[in-house]
């Protein structure tokens, strides 16, 4: 198994276990993140992911080199069409997803960091995108994602130096939004995933939706998305659970319904 998953409550840790690999993209691990955030997109109970690494070294060198060299070029092709289909899925998933940065997030590895919603990494880890310096440039959504996170002149900055950039960096760019000590890191990140899930899932996959659907569109067009989003959750039985809970001094009880 490639990818071990942990439940929490509502909150399910994926780990990714290839730690002799420096838990590098394989395209079975890669068909097996496919098929988790499909059944986790159907699940009503799980309310939140967070995704690591296995071991302290990294979260993720990027794609599998060692795979990489042996395959045909039809592969290659074939390999990132999965790996660009896997990334989105994350995205499009309504939960959020927070990436716990156990260790080195490269390449791939940051782009798949990238797809998840809120990111937290552990003192002393190192990002970067090397492709530049490898003859090819991030082709599974970097160039894209990054500038739309932390801006073009960071985004630049950092694709087309390669250089790794540690935590202290990546926080002050907004390429994460929180650091911890390695020792403390998933007690940060379950904690953050917490704050999260409970919340309505419902509005939290609308918010999902509206946050990144709208950021690219003319703000008449992004504001009548947020509206379309908006009037989704209004016929939704937990925010008739919420006005109940506050009219009676309680916490609400979500269903997402
Ligand atoms: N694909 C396949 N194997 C990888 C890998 C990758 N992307 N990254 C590391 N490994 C393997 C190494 O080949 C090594 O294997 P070996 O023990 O059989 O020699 C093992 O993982 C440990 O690598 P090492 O570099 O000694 O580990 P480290 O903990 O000192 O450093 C990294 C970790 C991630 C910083 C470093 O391995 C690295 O820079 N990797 C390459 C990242 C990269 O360029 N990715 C491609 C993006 S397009």
């Amino acid at each position: 198994m490639e990818l071990t998953t942990e439940r929490k409550g509502a909150i399910e840790i994926w780990t990714i276990q290839g730690e002799l690999r420096r838990n590098s993209l394989t395209m079975a691990l890669l068909r097996e993140l496919e098929a988790r955030v499909e059944a986790a997109a159907g699940d009503r109970s799980v309310r939140a992911v967070v995704l690591t690494g296995a071991g302290d070294r990294a979260f993720c060198a990027g794609a599998d080199l060692k795979e990489r060299a042996r395959m045909t070029p039809d592969e290659v092709h074939g390999f990132h069409a999965v790996v660009r289909d896997a990334f989105r899925g994350i995205e499009r998933a309504p939960q959020p997803f927070v990436a716990a940065l156990n260790g080195a997030a490269l390449g791939g590895g940051l782009e798949l960091a990238l797809a998840c919603d809120l990111r937290v990494a552990a003192e002393g880890v190192e990002m970067g995108f090397p492709e530049v310096g490898l003859g090819i440039i991030p082709g599974a959504g970097g160039t894209q994602r990054l500038p739309r996170l932390v801006g073009v002149a960071h985004a630049k900055d950092l694709i087309l130096t390669a250089r790794r950039v540690g935590a202290a960096e990546a926080l002050a760019i907004g390429l994460v939004s929180r650091i911890a000590p390695a020792a403390r890191l998933m007690t940060e990140a379950l904690a953050l995933a917490a704050l999260v899930a409970r919340n309505a899932p419902i509005s939290l996959r609308q918010a999902k939706r509206a946050i990144d659907g709208g950021f690219h569109l003319p703000l008449e067009e992004a504001l009548a998305l947020e509206n379309h989003l908006y009037q989704d959750c209004l016929g939704s039985k937990d925010r008739v659970e919420a006005l109940r809970a506050f009219a009676e001094k309680r916490p609400p009880v979500f269903t997402g319904e």
